[in-house]
């Protein structure tokens, strides 16, 4: 069934799942089959140690003191700024450090409110995540500015010509989704940047489910900023990035004001300190920086292609199995190419959360509800979904399993077997 490069990529895959000490054990007496992926992944045993190591040997703030320990934080926390860098192709002086994607996301959308007036245009598209959603909103609010919307096909991607008509002279900003954490669309990133590189409006990409599953080129994209977590890719939660191309960061006001951000402070006023400290206000995550860097190290080491490769493997292998469930709704493509391996669906009749509670009744996590979609889930008339959504520590052994328990979900169902 599987070739021989697919039978060494699952082989490979096998082994790096041992680094990852949580994934063994057991939830209701069952294996646990960690498939909650997008919300967050579970974390490598040297992500753990470089936070261990952080504590117990140089806890320290970072630029401000001299002494040793400052020294020693100070630099492994500046390497993590050059290693995200390195990953994405960046300038590390393009990369700021954040709480996570949703800071990241209010950042750039405040740190522009100085470019908007009233009638320009922000273009969205209605597969986003609240977190790409709702501080535009309120931008729109205090600026004036409009909203407009892109659709999807029928097939659930980007409408690609609806976008090519709302791209306007009028467009300041298009901020969208790499990857939908609901449908699992992968969206045109380099096509779109070039529509919107026509009228000079801003670009923004939220990288949240993409870069810990592909590898992304920011120069080769041509986007402004850029957004992600470091807890969806094996690393801590707490951290997030902004990727800035220098010159969009020239343009982007700090909107936290404080410490670290500023040069010269005196009672009436104060000057910014240089891009990207000016960003970066008060005393961050530091342990979760500096084992966020080791995490790199860790993909790195992987391979961000072969991740990709994996899970493209993953993904098909789990669309063939499922039509074998009955009654079986998938809110996203069907379709093998351009998608990633995220489900959402329903099972008739029954609701996301008794959907949740069987499958964790079975040792399987997912996630049930609206996955921070609202809209989305509305303009399907899903109430909810389930959401499936894997990594690179998934097996084809687990693929089978949960076909296994969702084949019995009705009768579980009827049967109250996953009652308390
Ligand atoms: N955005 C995260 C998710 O999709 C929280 O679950």
């Amino acid at each position: 069934m599987f070739n021989r490069e697919e039978l060494e990529l699952i082989d490979y895959f096998k082994e790096k799942r041992k680094n990852f000490p949580i994934l063994k054990q057991k939830v209701h007496g069952k294996k646990l089959v960690y498939v909650d992926n997008g919300a967050t992944t579970q974390k490598p045993k040297v992500m753990l140690e470089a936070i261990n190591d952080f504590y117990l040997n140089y806890n320290s703030n970072i630029h401000r003191s001299a002494h040793n320990l400052a020294e020693k934080a100070d630099i492994n926390f500046e390497a993590t700024r050059q290693k995200v860098a390195n990953l994405i192709n960046a300038n590390s002086n393009e990369i700021v450090f954040t709480s996570g994607t949703t800071d990241s996301l209010n950042k750039i959308v405040f740190g522009l409110e100085v470019q908007i007036k009233k009638g320009d245009e922000i273009i969205l598209s209605v597969m986003e995540h609240h977190a790409n959603l709702v501080p535009w909103q309120e931008l729109a609010k205090k600026t004036g500015a409009v909203l407009k919307f892109v659709h999807l096909t029928s097939s659930f991607s980007l409408d690609m010509d609806e976008l090519e008509r709302l791209v306007s002279s009028k467009t300041k900003v298009v901020a969208i989704a790499h990857v939908s954490n609901v449908l699992g669309t992968v969206n045109p990133i380099k096509k779109i940047s070039k529509l919107v590189k026509k009228v000079g409006a801003f670009f923004v990409v939220d990288a949240a489910q993409s870069l810990p599953h592909m590898k992304i080129d920011v120069k080769k994209i041509d986007c402004d900023f850029l957004s992600f977590s470091a807890h969806k890719m094996c690393g801590p939660t707490g951290v997030g990035v902004i990727y800035g191309k220098y010159s969009s960061l020239e343009k982007l006001n700090p909107i936290v004001f404080g410490g670290d951000m500023i040069d010269e402070v005196a009672f009436e006023k104060s000057s910014y300190n240089e891009i990207p400290y000016r960003f970066e206000a008060g005393t961050p995550n530091i342990e979760g920086v500096i084992a966020f860097g080791r995490v790199i190290d860790y993909l790195q080491d992987i391979g961000l292609n072969r991740i990709h490769k994996y899970e493209e493997l993953l993904l098909k292998y789990f669309l063939e199995k499922v039509k074998e469930v009955e009654n079986f709704e998938l809110l996203g493509p069907w379709s093998m190419k351009d998608r990633a391996a995220v489900f959402s669906f329903n099972i008739k009749g029954i609701h996301s959360h008794d959907i949740s509670a069987i499958l964790d009744k079975e040792g399987i996590a997912i996630r049930g509800g609206h996955h921070c979609a609202m809209p989305l889930h509305d303009k399907y008339d899903f109430s909810s979904s389930s959401r499936i959504s894997f990594y690179f520590y998934n097996t084809i052994e687990e693929i089978d399993y949960i076909i296994s328990v969702l084949k019995k979900v009705e009768e579980k169902f009827e049967k109250g077997d996953f009652l308390l």
